[in-house]
């Protein structure tokens, strides 16, 4: 523990990634004819392939010792115990809990934490099977079709992200809409078509006090209001909270709160109730299966040798790339439309944990930390920022996702033609294509000499571009819950590695702050003095347009 670029380690991996530097990934397949075999995990019906990445084994190996020396296990064993690992809001960290609620006791302050778990899950199913069978109705007697579902962040991404995912699979249900930003658009475009006697208004906050959430979450119930009256409004409302008391303040009845605890991070929380709206969309068995998935995967992260360890490997090529080969970012390109809000969560995940230049006791770090991530899904993005990852001048890692085969009944072959995209482009991103191959295509369209030398560089497929083929049989709920309990995992040990802490996000505070500070300047009760000057300005114009 501590900062790893002391380590004389870590100087033997800078070394090395000086040497694989100058190798070509063609030369790392031609001298090693298991490569593959080697470079491939299988866990909980993922199938990764990271044989093109850019390491050998030596890398890995050294890789594997830096875990080790990072005490990788003793935290990772720390946080199953419910330890209190989140050393800056001393917090223990509980999301492991919650897709293990039949596991053994675990007590926090004088409270088992299990049994909390359990008691919300039987809740939480016993209010879908009321709503999806239509026992459960609004104040005229009508049944919900539709659940509107505010909150932001780690409120939202998650959620959103597994009900689109799971929606090639669903047939029926109750139809989520979330709204997410202040801006009024979202809540205004959201309530489109909505009948306010057939739905449900579902106000989720950890803590119940971010602003955009608490506005809209009032802007939604006065369109309750307008709808169907005041006392009407009660059966109406949900919410979810670590702060029941807030919820309750805000109007929701007490039957009508779900919990869970300080100890699971927002970003962490789809496992918990905030995973409502995957349970009354896609029905409570999916939301168990979910779980299930996750709780195979965090065995599989507790169980397997680190050698075998699917997040542990990947998160040590994060490390590689962030901080030995400089990679600034990471993409994931999921080839499955239905998980194309994946990256917005994982974004998420990744930046609001590791986005940190502090390490645990409070020194700075000498190396970068969380890359910038992003992504969409493929094919789209090969129409659109491909070109930069075949002919750019960046290193970007990628992670493709796919599946073999279709949620969707089709005969046409055009899901094999996606699957196609996926592995020709990790083929083509690794091994590119040789100068000659180069010169006979542009010969076989009838280019010759200078012409062709001309256009010859442009035509260049260099390759040595590294990526990882992460495959499912089809992303149904268990393997989703497999694939985000296996990024939470992987981010929980890149944060080891760099000996932050991964579940804070003090990163977020200055921001919310000073917009608060602002708002009475933008509306004239206050003069922007004290202010610095280029918002004073920005303040000025935007008055001037707003009041002309
Ligand atoms: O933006 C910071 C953040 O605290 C996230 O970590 C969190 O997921 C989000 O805001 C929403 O917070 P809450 O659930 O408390 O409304």
């Amino acid at each position: 523990m501590g900062d790893p670029t002391g380590l004389a380690l870590w100087a033997r991996l800078v070394a090395k990634g000086r040497t694989l530097r100058g190798r070509h990934l063609r030369q790392l397949f031609a001298e090693d004819p298991a490569r593959v075999e080697d470079f491939t995990f299988e866990a909980c019906g993922l199938w990764a392939d990271l044989s093109r990445h850019l390491v050998d084994r030596e890398t890995l190996s050294l890789l594997l010792a830096l875990a080790r020396l990072q005490e990788v296990e003793v935290w990772r064993e720390r946080m199953f115990a419910g330890e209190r690992i989140n050393t800056t809001e001393e917090r223990a960290v509980l999301h492991v809990a919650l897709r293990d609620p039949e596991g053994p006791p675990l007590w926090l302050d004088g409270v088992e934490v299990r049994a909390a778990i359990r008691r919300e899950l039987e809740r939480m199913e016993r209010f879908c099977e009321g709503v999806r069978s239509g026992r459960i109705r609004g104040a005229t007697g009508e049944g919900f079709t539709h659940l509107l579902h505010i909150g932001i962040g780690g409120s939202e991404l998650g959620p959103r992200a597994v009900c689109e995912a799971l929606r090639p699979e669903v047939r029926e249900g109750i139809e989520v809409r979330f709204v997410a930003n202040v801006d009024p658009q979202d809540l205004a475009l959201a309530l489109r078509g909505l009948d306010p006697a057939r739905t449900l208004l579902l106000v989720v906050s950890k803590t119940f006090t971010t602003r955009e959430t608490l506005l809209n979450a009032q802007a939604a119930r006065a369109w309750l209001v307008a709808g169907l009256g005041e006392e009407a409004v009660g059966g109406h409302l949900l919410a979810v909270s670590s702060r029941p008391d807030r919820a309750a303040a805000f109007g929701v009845p007490d039957e009508r709160i779900f919990g869970f605890g300080e100890g699971v991070g927002g970003r962490f929380s789809l496992w918990s109730p905030v995973g409502l709206p995957i349970a009354l969309f896609a029905g409570f068995d999916r939301f168990r299966a979910l779980l299930e998935g996750a709780r195979a995967m965090d065995r599989h992260f507790r169980e397997a040798p680190l050698e075998r360890n699917l997040p542990v490997v990947l998160a040590l090529l994060d490390v590689w790339y962030a901080d030995i080969l400089g990679a600034e970012s990471r993409a994931v390109v999921a080839y499955d439309e239905s998980l194309r809000l994946l990256p917005l969560h994982l974004q998420q995940l990744e930046m609001e944990s590791n986005g940190k230049s502090v390490r645990r006791d409070g020194g700075e770090v000498h190396c970068p930390t969380g890359p910038v991530l992003w992504g969409s899904t493929g094919t789209n993005g090969q129409h659109a920022y491909f070109q930069l990852l075949h002919q750019g001048t960046r290193l970007v890692p990628v992670d493709i996702l796919v599946a073999a085969e279709s949620r969707i009944a089709e005969t046409d072959g055009r899901h094999l033609e996606l699957v196609a995209n996926a592995l020709a482009q990790s083929r083509a991103l690794a091994f590119g294509r040789s100068d000659a191959e180069t010169r006979r295509e542009l010969m076989a369209e009838g280019l010759t000499g200078e012409a062709l030398d001309r256009l010859l560089p442009h035509r260049r497929f260099p390759g040595n571009r590294p990526s990882g083929v992460i495959l499912a049989r089809r992303f149904d709920a268990a393997t989703l819950g497999a694939l985000l309990a296996l990024w939470e995992h992987r981010v929980f040990v890149q944060g080891v590695v760099w000996d932050i802490d991964s579940f804070d996000q003090w990163g977020v505070e200055l921001g919310k702050r000073m917009a608060a500070e602002l708002l009475p300047v933008l509306s004239g009760e206050m003069d922007g003095e004290g202010l610095d000057p280029a918002t004073r300005a920005l303040v000025a114009r935007i008055r001037a347009w707003r009041e002309s």
